[in-house]
């Protein structure tokens, strides 16, 4: 028997709002090409990101910092001729939208206009509330991001745990209020205690979608490749692998390898 209290045939941000208040886990995974985005959206899930973790997962850079919008469009155009049902949201990257508001809403349009996607995510809060009013005055959705924010790396160090001290903490429930007001439709909280992620859960009305921020929240989103087991380097406490991916591939690559070097692929009845 299905778990979901209502069947959407197509996920929009209202839909988003509405599974919030029925009570219905919204469930996000990030993709960042067709094939991937294929399966993923088959399956089920509700959101897709084309996050900017597609940075270190696709291109190996060691933060999220170089990615470019071009990149992003490219990955997201790729991932939005993939789907029937799931939301496609759309990472801007780093440097489209920080300097001013009228980039920022460039940048959204950009990625709106030539990939496809539904709507954009930006990480921070008041210190970035220009640049989404801005968009949000062109129509384009925005989902926000608080918490641990990856673009941020270099002014923390660190990827740990934020927002434990009860300073950091107060800040980040008045910055997820002001996303609140300012009309954002979902909220992405990164790494943060689970106590605090489920008191900003209940304070706001629109959809908290989690990552290392409990059970307490409204939905969970995970990076597609670590939580397959394609990824092998990233073990945080958070991360579920549902699968050992990298070991069954690497199992059927070197089967592959084997019979290509004794002749015994391609066989008879693999060749014209
Ligand atoms: O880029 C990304 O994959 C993300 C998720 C970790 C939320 O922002």
């Amino acid at each position: 028997m299905s778990a979901l209290k209502k069947e959407y045939k197509r996920i929009t941000v209202k839909s988003l709002i509405e599974m919030k208040s029925l009570g219905e886990k919204i469930s996000m995974l990030t993709a960042y090409d067709y094939t991937m985005a294929k399966i993923v959206d088959g399956a089920g899930v509700d959101v897709i990101l084309v996050g900017d973790s597609a940075s270190n997962v696709m291109a190996g850079h060691e933060t999220t910092l170089p990615i470019t919008l071009d990149q992003m469009i490219y990955h997201a155009s790729s991932v939005v001729r993939a789907i029937d049902r799931a939301l496609v949201v759309v990472d801007l990257p780093f440097g489209t939208y920080q300097s001013d508001s009228k980039e920022a809403l460039r940048s959204a349009i950009r990625i709106m206009k030539e990939s496809g996607g539904h709507a954009v995510k930006l990480e921070g809060g008041k210190e970035i509330k220009d640049s989404i009013k801005k968009i949000l005055n062109a129509g384009i959705p925005v989902m926000g991001h608080l918490g641990l924010t990856p673009q941020s790396i270099y002014k923390f160090g660190t990827y740990t745990v934020r927002a434990k001290e009860e300073e950091e903490a107060i800040r980040l429930i008045e910055d997820a209020k002001l996303l609140e007001r300012l009309g954002c439709f979902a909220l992405v909280l990164e790494k943060i205690p689970a106590s605090l992620a489920q008191r900003v859960a209940e304070s706001i009305s629109i959809p908290v979608i989690g990552i290392g921020a409990g059970g307490g929240v409204d939905g969970q989103v995970l990076v597609l490749h670590d939580m397959l087991g394609m990824t092998q380097e990233f073990h945080p406490r958070f991360l579920r692998r549902y699968m050992s991916l990298h070991e069954k591939m690497t199992s059927a690559i070197s089967e592959y390898i084997s019979d290509v070097k004794s002749s015994e692929f391609p066989n008879e009845n693999e060749q014209y």
